[in-house]
């Protein structure tokens, strides 16, 4: 396994939002984690970032113990994160912005795979038009795509990306779900927070759903197919 999350306890002040949170991710794969809102669906992905400090339980990552790690071991260790508000620098260029992910990662000096400005470009086209514009002028869909490259850009082996289509119009929902795909093709691995079922049903291989603080359902694309009576009782459909 890439990713091992073992019984994580998470408190906010007196608030116990995840209790026994586990779930794993292999190299490779694409797992969403799916759930209702406030379920701890974000906290889980922040647990793992060290943004929030889990009390108790461990995050293994290839095999070592990155609970309680600050955010910048984890991004260092190879994991990336694209945070729910996305958090672009406004007054940065679109270059800038890509070369601010660079920094934080993996020194991957002489990868020949390692992530370049023109390898993120290829993947997302408007980004290299759009290169010399200030993050705030971007449109929703640009600005979701300089997140997850920004990422990229710091060579991360498992990504973990929160809400990546939220408050996107149905033809950028599109885009961005085949910017994923593509991205899993190059063998990076994702965990994926998804509000829109069909978008995580088609990226994932297994999906978790989450029900207050902890997992109500895990299993294969297949296995949520046949179980119209957890869609219904665990997401908003
Ligand atoms: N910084 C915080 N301080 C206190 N409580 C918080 C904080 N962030 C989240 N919470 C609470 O923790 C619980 C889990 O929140 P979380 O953001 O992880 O849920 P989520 O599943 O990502 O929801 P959504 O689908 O709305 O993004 C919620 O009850 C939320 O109100
Ligand atoms: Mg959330």
């Amino acid at each position: 396994m890439l990713l091992e999350v073992k019984d994580l306890n998470t408190y906010y002040g007196y608030s116990h939002v995840l209790q026994g949170m586990s779930l794993t991710v292999d190299h490779g794969e694409c797992v969403a984690l799916l759930g209702r809102n406030g379920m701890g669906k974000s906290t889980t992905l922040k647990s793992i970032m060290g943004l929030a400090k889990p009390r108790s339980g461990t995050v293994l990552y290839k095999g070592e113990d990155v609970a309680g790690y600050p955010p910048y071991k984890v991004v260092r260790a190879g994991i990336g994160y694209v945070p729910e508000e996305r958090r672009i620098f406004a007054t940065l260029s679109v270059l800038e912005n890509l070369a601010m992910g660079m920094k934080g990662g993996k020194i991957d000096k002489g990868n020949p795979d390692a992530w370049t400005v023109e390898r993120v470009f290829e993947h997302f086209p408007p980004l290299k038009e759009r290169q010399g514009s200030k993050g705030a002028l971007l449109s929703g869909g640009e600005q979701q795509m300089l997140a997850i490259g920004r990422s990229l850009m710091g060579n991360p082996e498992l990504l973990l990306v929160d809400e990546p289509t939220e408050g996107l119009a149905p033809l950028l929902v599109s885009e961005v779900r085949d910017m994923l795909e593509d991205i899993k093709k190059t063998g990076v691995a994702i965990l994926l927070v998804e509000h829109n079922l069909r978008v995580a049903m088609s990226l994932a291989q297994r999906l978790y759903i989450m029900k207050k603080a902890e997992v109500a359902f895990a299993g294969t694309v297949k296995e949520l197919d046949a179980r119209p009576d957890v869609r219904e009782k665990y997401l908003e459909v």
